[in-house]
């Protein structure tokens, strides 16, 4: 008997580690669904996946519009997927900003640290609420929070970049929350490392295929019952 494909959606995947993470689950076999909020950026990227698969073969890639700071985009996205499936395995809440690496938190303004926020927590949550209808008919459904070591509260903090620190921290609040509303789900918190990407920098100490291979881990491969939990290298780290 021939194994039900799996299902997809990964946000802020045009480029960087979300790009990543789409192609490594597409070698996989799945079926993924790139969300962009950019649709020419988008579709450019699904298209390059699609060619390269053609030769590796690669599961189906389907671009979809997302734009995680707007509610009303996302509303529509999920429109848009019920048309396509009325399912989804893994949803993947990788899109983010980082706005104020060279600010401090006595100054931070008030708009960056609204945008910060609405865009790294407040997104994944409402593109999490959108979709957990779909994710509710698998049969092991995931949800993978893309946060950041800069959001653990263990050590402190070092006074680095305070919104996006702070919307990471409240991102792994969401992740416990949602593991409370959820409890036939696995939701997993992840660090990727610091990443060679257009946000990590060309000194970052990690390739792209390095920050998303844990990514891709919770997301496809990780035991089902580990939930709750914040992790990087496939190991557990504090909060
Ligand atoms: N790189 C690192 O060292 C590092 C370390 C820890 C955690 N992370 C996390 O890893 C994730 C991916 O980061 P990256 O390094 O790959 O960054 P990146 O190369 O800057 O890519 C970020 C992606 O998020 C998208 N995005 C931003 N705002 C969005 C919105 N409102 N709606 C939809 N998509 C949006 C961007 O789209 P556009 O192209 O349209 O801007 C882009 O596709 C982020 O959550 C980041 O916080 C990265």
């Amino acid at each position: 008997m021939k194994m039900q494909q799996r299902i997809a959606l990964v946000t802020g995947a045009n480029k960087g580690i979300g790009f990543e993470v789409v192609r490594d689950l597409a070698r996989k076999g799945f079926h993924v669904f790139l969300a962009a909020r950019n649709e020419k950026a988008g579709e450019a990227a699904a298209e390059k996946l699609r060619a390269e698969g053609v030769k590796e073969d690669y599961g189906e890639i389907t671009f979809l519009k997302i734009d995680v700071s707007k509610p009303d985009s996302i509303r529509r996205a999920a429109e848009e997927f019920s048309k396509k499936s009325d399912r989804l395995d893994t949803l993947v809440n990788n899109a983010g900003i980082l706005l104020d690496d060279d600010k401090d938190v006595l100054t931070i303004t008030p708009e960056i640290f609204e945008t910060t926020l609405r865009t790294n927590t407040l997104g994944a949550l409402l593109v999490s609420q959108a979709f957990v209808p779909f994710l509710k008919k698998s049969d092991a459904p995931r949800i993978v929070n893309v946060s950041s070591g800069g959001g653990q509260l263990a050590d402190g903090a070092d006074g680095w970049a305070p919104a996006y620190c702070i919307s990471k921290t409240a991102l792994n609040g969401v992740t416990v929350q949602l593991v409370a509303a959820l409890p036939k789900f696995a939701v997993n918190s992840v660090c990727p490392g610091w990443v060679r990407t257009d946000m990590g920098g060309s000194n970052a100490t990690r390739s792209i295929a390095e920050g998303a291979s844990g990514i891709v881990w919770l997301a496809a491969d990780a035991p089902q019952s580990e939930t709750g939990k914040f992790w990087r290298d496939r190991k557990v780290i504090p909060w």
